[in-house]
C-alpha cells in the first residue's frame, strides 16, 4: 500500500473518562491502560495534573500514572496545567507531558481561568522547564473549529498560537475540535492556514464526534499529509468546561477505517474492542463505537 503509517493517540484515559460525574476508581483505570496497551497501542494519554477542585475525576493521576505496568515502546504522556502541575507530573517519572491553551478568550478563561495570552504565558514557563528536563511536549489548542461561548474561531487565530506552541519547544500540536462542530469544509479551511506554520508531520487531529463529522473531518485532515490521529476508546470523552461537547472520534472505529485504507496499525481490533466494552460496561452506558456495536452484536 502506498498509504503511509499512521500513529495513533489514544486520549480514552483522560479525555474519555474526566467528563464522567461518577468518579472511576484507580484500579478501573489502570486496566483501562493495560487492556490497551495489549491491544497495541503506542500513545496512551493517562492522566491530567490538573487542579482536582476543577476536574475531581483525574484527581489520582500520581496513583494511576505510579501504578500501571508500562511497556518500553509505549509512551504515556499526560496533562499539564501550570508548573505546580509539571512538578508533581515528575515525581511520576512522566516522559511526555501535553500543555493546552485555548484557540478561544471565553473557553480560555472557563477552562483555564486565564486569557489566552496568559495561558500561553504560563504554558511556555512549563514547556521550557520540560525541555531543559529532557521530557516531551505536545501542544493542544481547543476550539479549533468553533468555541462553545464565541462560535466559530479564525483559522489565522488558530495558526497563531500553533506557531507559539512550535516556537517554545512542541514536538507536534494536536489541533482539538473540542466540541465536534467542524466538517470537512472546515478542516480544509483550517488546514490551509496551519500549513502555513507548521508542517504536516507537526500536526494531528484531535476530532470530538459530536455531530457525527469525526471520520470525515480526519479523512479530510489526512489529505493534508497529517500522520497523528487522536481518538478515545469506545468514543467517550468530552471537556467539563465545554457545554454540549461528547465525545472523541472513538478508537474502534478509527482502526476500522485504516484497515480499508490499508494501513497497518498493529493494532489488534477484537482486542480494542474488548477494552471498550471493559469501560462501557463499567461506566454502564452503551458504546459511542459504532464498529464497537456492530462486532458486539454477533
Ligand atoms: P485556578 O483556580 O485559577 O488556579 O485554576 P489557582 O492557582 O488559583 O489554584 C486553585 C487551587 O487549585 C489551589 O488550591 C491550587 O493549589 C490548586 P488551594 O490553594 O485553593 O487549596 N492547583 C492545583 N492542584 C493540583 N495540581 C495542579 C494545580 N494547580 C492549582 N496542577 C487551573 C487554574 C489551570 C489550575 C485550573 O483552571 C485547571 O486545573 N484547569 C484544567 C481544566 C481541565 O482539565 N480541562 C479539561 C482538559 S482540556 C480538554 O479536555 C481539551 C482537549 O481534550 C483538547 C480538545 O478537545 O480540544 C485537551
Ligand atoms: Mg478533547
Amino acid at each position: 500500500s502506498n498509504v503511509p503509517e499512521i500513529r495513533i493517540y489514544e486520549v480514552g484515559p483522560r479525555d474519555g473518562l474526566q467528563n464522567e460525574p461518577k468518579f472511576v476508581p484507580t484500579e478501573v483505570k489502570v486496566e483501562l491502560i493495560h487492556k490497551l496497551a495489549s491491544a497495541g497501542l503506542k500513545n496512551i494519554e493517562s492522566a491530567s495534573f490538573v487542579s482536582p477542585k476543577w476536574v475531581k475525576q483525574m484527581s489520582d493521576a500520581v496513583v494511576v500514572m505510579k501504578s500501571i505496568k508500562r511497556e518500553s515502546d509505549v509512551n504515556y504522556p499526560a496533562l499539564v496545567p501550570n508548573l505546580k502541575g509539571y512538578e508533581t507530573a515528575k515525581t511520576c517519572n512522566v516522559e511526555e507531558i501535553a500543555i493546552f491553551p485555548a484557540g478561544s478568550e471565553a473557553f480560555s478563561q472557563k477552562n483555564l481561568n486565564c486569557s489566552v495570552k496568559q495561558g500561553l504565558d504560563r504554558f511556555r514557563e512549563v514547556a521550557q522547564q520540560a525541555v531543559k528536563d529532557g521530557i516531551r511536549v505536545r501542544g493542544y489548542v481547543s476550539c479549533v473549529l468553533g468555541c462553545p461561548y464565541e462560535g466559530p474561531i479564525s483559522p489565522r487565530t488558530i495558526a497563531k498560537i500553533t506557531e507559539e506552541l512550535l516556537a517554545m519547544g512542541c514536538y507536534e500540536v494536536s489541533l482539538g475540535d473540542t466540541i465536534g462542530v467542524g466538517t470537512a469544509g472546515s478542516v480544509r479551511r483550517l488546514m490551509k492556514e496551519i500549513l502555513q506554520v507548521a508542517k504536516p508531520e507537526n500536526i494531528a487531529l484531535h476530532f470530538h464526534d459530536t455531530y457525527g463529522q469525526g471520520l470525515s473531518n480526519l479523512l479530510a485532515g489526512l489529505e493534508f499529509g497529517v500522520r497523528t490521529v487522536d481518538s478515545s476508546i469506545s468514543g467517550l470523552g468530552g471537556c467539563p468546561y465545554a457545554r454540549g461537547a461528547s465525545g472523541n472520534l472513538a478508537t474502534e472505529d478509527l482502526v476500522y477505517l485504516l484497515y480499508g485504507l490499508g494501513v497497518n496499525t498493529n493494532v489488534d481490533l477484537v482486542k480494542l474492542v474488548e477494552a471498550g466494552r471493559f469501560i462501557s460496561n463499567f461506566l454502564a452506558k452503551p458504546t459511542e463505537s459504532k464498529v464497537n456495536r456492530a462486532l458486539g452484536d454477533r
